[in-house]
Protein backbone atom coordinates (compact mmCIF):
# COMPACT_ATOMS: atom_id res chain seq x y z
CA UNK A 1 0.00 0.00 0.00
CA UNK A 2 1.44 3.06 -1.14
CA UNK A 3 0.05 6.46 -0.37
CA UNK A 4 1.44 9.79 -1.71
CA UNK A 5 0.44 13.29 0.23
CA UNK A 6 0.21 16.44 -1.84
CA UNK A 7 0.89 19.49 0.03
CA UNK A 8 -0.54 22.30 -2.24
CA UNK A 9 -0.51 25.17 0.23
CA UNK A 10 1.95 28.10 -0.66
CA UNK A 11 2.55 27.70 2.99
CA UNK A 12 5.52 25.71 4.48
CA UNK A 13 4.43 26.08 8.10
CA UNK A 14 1.17 26.28 10.23
CA UNK A 15 -1.18 25.44 6.44
CA UNK A 16 -4.65 24.25 7.18
CA UNK A 17 -4.97 22.34 4.53
CA UNK A 18 -1.94 20.63 5.57
CA UNK A 19 -2.91 19.93 8.78
CA UNK A 20 -6.16 18.62 7.72
CA UNK A 21 -4.02 16.31 5.13
CA UNK A 22 -1.50 15.46 7.64
CA UNK A 23 -4.94 14.10 9.60
CA UNK A 24 -6.02 11.93 6.73
CA UNK A 25 -2.76 10.55 6.20
CA UNK A 26 -2.97 9.24 9.95
CA UNK A 27 -5.73 7.35 9.40
CA UNK A 28 -5.06 6.12 6.10
CA UNK A 29 -1.65 4.68 8.05
CA UNK A 30 -3.69 3.67 10.91
CA UNK A 31 -5.68 1.62 9.05
CA UNK A 32 -3.17 0.09 6.63
CA UNK A 33 -0.22 -0.61 8.98
CA UNK A 34 3.01 -0.80 7.00
CA UNK A 35 1.63 1.30 4.15
CA UNK A 36 4.96 3.57 3.02
CA UNK A 37 4.10 7.59 2.57
CA UNK A 38 5.56 9.38 -0.49
CA UNK A 39 5.73 13.28 0.46
CA UNK A 40 5.37 15.89 -2.29
CA UNK A 41 5.66 19.18 -0.64
CA UNK A 42 4.66 21.84 -3.82
CA UNK A 43 5.61 24.42 -1.49
CA UNK A 44 8.90 23.97 -0.47
CA UNK A 45 9.76 22.18 -3.86
CA UNK A 46 7.85 24.09 -6.13
CA UNK A 47 6.99 22.95 -9.67
CA UNK A 48 7.54 24.99 -12.67
CA UNK A 49 4.62 26.33 -14.17
CA UNK A 50 3.98 24.99 -18.35
CA UNK A 51 5.38 28.02 -20.15
CA UNK A 52 6.72 28.03 -23.81
CA UNK A 53 10.02 26.06 -23.09
CA UNK A 54 8.11 23.38 -20.63
CA UNK A 55 5.65 23.14 -23.92
CA UNK A 56 8.58 23.02 -26.38
CA UNK A 57 10.34 20.26 -24.44
CA UNK A 58 7.36 17.96 -24.02
CA UNK A 59 6.93 18.01 -28.05
CA UNK A 60 10.73 17.51 -28.75
CA UNK A 61 11.03 14.05 -29.04
CA UNK A 62 13.16 12.40 -26.50
CA UNK A 63 16.23 11.88 -28.64
CA UNK A 64 16.49 15.36 -30.24
CA UNK A 65 16.08 16.95 -26.61
CA UNK A 66 18.47 19.23 -25.49
CA UNK A 67 20.20 18.56 -21.95
CA UNK A 68 17.89 21.29 -20.53
CA UNK A 69 14.66 19.96 -21.73
CA UNK A 70 15.34 16.30 -20.76
CA UNK A 71 15.85 17.83 -17.39
CA UNK A 72 12.62 19.26 -17.51
CA UNK A 73 10.64 16.53 -18.99
CA UNK A 74 11.92 14.02 -16.08
CA UNK A 75 10.86 16.76 -13.65
CA UNK A 76 7.43 15.72 -14.96
CA UNK A 77 8.31 12.30 -15.07
CA UNK A 78 9.10 12.03 -11.29
CA UNK A 79 5.53 13.51 -10.82
CA UNK A 80 3.84 10.92 -12.52
CA UNK A 81 5.49 7.92 -11.18
CA UNK A 82 4.90 9.07 -7.88
CA UNK A 83 1.01 9.02 -8.88
CA UNK A 84 1.32 6.04 -10.65
CA UNK A 85 2.84 3.98 -7.73
CA UNK A 86 0.12 5.59 -5.59
CA UNK A 87 -2.83 3.34 -4.17
CA UNK A 88 -3.72 6.37 -2.42
CA UNK A 89 -3.56 9.90 -2.88
CA UNK A 90 -3.95 12.42 -0.28
CA UNK A 91 -4.52 16.23 -1.68
CA UNK A 92 -4.19 19.38 1.01
CA UNK A 93 -5.73 22.21 -1.02
CA UNK A 94 -6.24 25.90 0.12
CA UNK A 95 -8.33 28.05 -1.65
CA UNK A 96 -6.82 30.56 -3.32
CA UNK A 97 -9.44 33.37 -4.52
CA UNK A 98 -12.05 31.01 -5.10
CA UNK A 99 -9.53 28.33 -7.39
CA UNK A 100 -6.93 25.94 -6.56
CA UNK A 101 -3.28 27.28 -5.75
CA UNK A 102 -0.97 27.51 -8.62
CA UNK A 103 1.10 24.57 -6.99
CA UNK A 104 -1.31 22.38 -7.42
CA UNK A 105 -1.82 23.78 -11.14
CA UNK A 106 1.65 22.76 -11.97
CA UNK A 107 1.57 19.76 -10.73
CA UNK A 108 -1.86 18.31 -12.61
CA UNK A 109 -0.48 20.16 -15.79
CA UNK A 110 2.55 17.85 -15.24
CA UNK A 111 0.99 14.70 -14.88
CA UNK A 112 -2.10 15.44 -17.14
CA UNK A 113 0.04 13.47 -20.32
CA UNK A 114 -1.18 12.47 -23.19
CA UNK A 115 -0.80 8.85 -23.70
CA UNK A 116 0.74 8.46 -20.26
CA UNK A 117 -2.41 9.73 -17.89
CA UNK A 118 -4.89 9.50 -20.94
CA UNK A 119 -5.32 8.85 -24.73
CA UNK A 120 -8.20 9.49 -26.34
CA UNK A 121 -9.82 6.40 -28.46
CA UNK A 122 -12.52 5.52 -31.20
CA UNK A 123 -15.52 6.27 -27.99
CA UNK A 124 -13.61 9.11 -26.82
CA UNK A 125 -11.03 9.74 -23.46
CA UNK A 126 -9.74 7.38 -21.53
CA UNK A 127 -8.20 7.97 -17.99
CA UNK A 128 -5.02 5.90 -17.08
CA UNK A 129 -4.32 6.59 -13.54
CA UNK A 130 -7.31 4.11 -12.35
CA UNK A 131 -7.07 1.57 -9.35
CA UNK A 132 -6.54 4.66 -7.20
CA UNK A 133 -8.50 6.37 -3.92
CA UNK A 134 -8.27 10.33 -3.56
CA UNK A 135 -9.06 11.89 -0.26
CA UNK A 136 -8.36 15.88 -0.72
CA UNK A 137 -8.36 17.67 2.39
CA UNK A 138 -10.17 21.45 1.63
CA UNK A 139 -9.17 24.29 3.72
CA UNK A 140 -11.03 27.38 3.19
CA UNK A 141 -11.17 30.67 5.30
CA UNK A 142 -15.09 30.77 4.30
CA UNK A 143 -18.26 28.85 3.59
CA UNK A 144 -18.46 27.58 -0.02
CA UNK A 145 -19.70 23.88 0.42
CA UNK A 146 -22.11 22.69 -2.31
CA UNK A 147 -22.47 26.52 -3.75
CA UNK A 148 -21.82 28.09 -6.95
CA UNK A 149 -18.63 29.93 -5.89
CA UNK A 150 -17.14 26.74 -5.24
CA UNK A 151 -15.01 25.90 -8.43
CA UNK A 152 -12.56 23.90 -6.95
CA UNK A 153 -14.90 20.58 -6.37
CA UNK A 154 -16.16 20.36 -9.31
CA UNK A 155 -12.65 20.84 -11.45
CA UNK A 156 -10.26 18.45 -9.26
CA UNK A 157 -13.76 16.12 -10.23
CA UNK A 158 -13.53 16.99 -13.86
CA UNK A 159 -9.41 16.65 -14.32
CA UNK A 160 -8.89 14.18 -11.97
CA UNK A 161 -12.22 11.80 -13.28
CA UNK A 162 -10.69 12.81 -17.01
CA UNK A 163 -7.42 11.12 -15.98
CA UNK A 164 -8.82 8.07 -14.31
CA UNK A 165 -9.23 9.26 -10.68
CA UNK A 166 -12.93 8.37 -10.01
CA UNK A 167 -12.54 7.51 -6.49
CA UNK A 168 -12.94 10.47 -5.02
CA UNK A 169 -13.77 12.17 -0.96
CA UNK A 170 -13.65 15.47 -0.28
CA UNK A 171 -13.50 16.52 3.46
CA UNK A 172 -13.98 20.38 4.34
CA UNK A 173 -12.51 22.60 6.65
CA UNK A 174 -14.39 25.57 6.41
CA UNK A 175 -14.88 29.36 8.15
CA UNK A 176 -11.76 29.13 9.30
CA UNK A 177 -10.90 32.72 8.82
CA UNK A 178 -14.35 33.38 10.04
CA UNK A 179 -12.87 33.57 14.22
CA UNK A 180 -11.87 30.89 16.61
CA UNK A 181 -15.12 29.05 17.06
CA UNK A 182 -15.87 28.74 13.28
CA UNK A 183 -12.24 27.52 12.95
CA UNK A 184 -12.87 25.15 15.65
CA UNK A 185 -16.38 23.95 13.48
CA UNK A 186 -14.72 23.98 10.44
CA UNK A 187 -11.51 21.62 11.98
CA UNK A 188 -14.02 19.49 13.58
CA UNK A 189 -16.06 19.21 10.47
CA UNK A 190 -13.15 17.86 8.48
CA UNK A 191 -12.76 15.10 10.84
CA UNK A 192 -16.51 14.38 10.81
CA UNK A 193 -16.37 14.12 6.48
CA UNK A 194 -13.65 11.84 7.24
CA UNK A 195 -14.57 9.48 9.26
CA UNK A 196 -17.29 9.33 7.36
CA UNK A 197 -15.34 8.77 4.16
CA UNK A 198 -13.53 6.11 5.75
CA UNK A 199 -16.89 4.54 7.45
CA UNK A 200 -17.85 3.91 3.70
CA UNK A 201 -15.07 2.45 2.41
C1 LIG B 1 -4.08 34.63 -1.31
C2 LIG B 1 -5.24 34.06 -0.57
C3 LIG B 1 -6.47 33.95 -1.18
C4 LIG B 1 -7.55 33.40 -0.50
N1 LIG B 1 -8.75 33.28 -1.14
C5 LIG B 1 -9.79 32.73 -0.48
C6 LIG B 1 -11.03 32.54 -1.12
O1 LIG B 1 -11.23 32.86 -2.29
N2 LIG B 1 -12.04 31.99 -0.42
C7 LIG B 1 -11.88 31.59 0.88
O2 LIG B 1 -12.82 31.06 1.45
N3 LIG B 1 -10.71 31.73 1.50
C8 LIG B 1 -9.67 32.29 0.85
N4 LIG B 1 -8.47 32.43 1.48
C9 LIG B 1 -8.31 31.88 2.85
C10 LIG B 1 -7.68 30.49 2.77
O3 LIG B 1 -8.46 29.62 1.99
C11 LIG B 1 -7.55 29.92 4.17
O4 LIG B 1 -6.72 30.78 4.92
C12 LIG B 1 -6.95 28.54 4.14
O5 LIG B 1 -6.87 28.07 5.46
C13 LIG B 1 -5.59 28.54 3.49
O6 LIG B 1 -5.08 27.23 3.51
P1 LIG B 1 -3.57 26.97 3.93
O7 LIG B 1 -3.43 27.42 5.36
O8 LIG B 1 -3.41 25.49 3.78
O9 LIG B 1 -2.70 27.74 2.99
C14 LIG B 1 -7.39 32.96 0.83
C15 LIG B 1 -6.14 33.07 1.44
C16 LIG B 1 -5.07 33.61 0.75
C17 LIG B 1 -3.73 33.70 1.42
Amino acid sequence: MNILQINASARREGANSTRVANSIVARLQAANPGASLTLRDLSGDPHPALDEAALGALFTPAEQRTPGQAARVERDDALIAEVQAADLLVLGVPMYNFGIPVQLKNWIDAIARNGVAFRYTETGPEGLLTGKKVYIALARGGRYRGTEADSQVPYLKTVLGFLGMTDLHFIYAEGLNMGPESAAQGFAQAEADLAAAIAVN
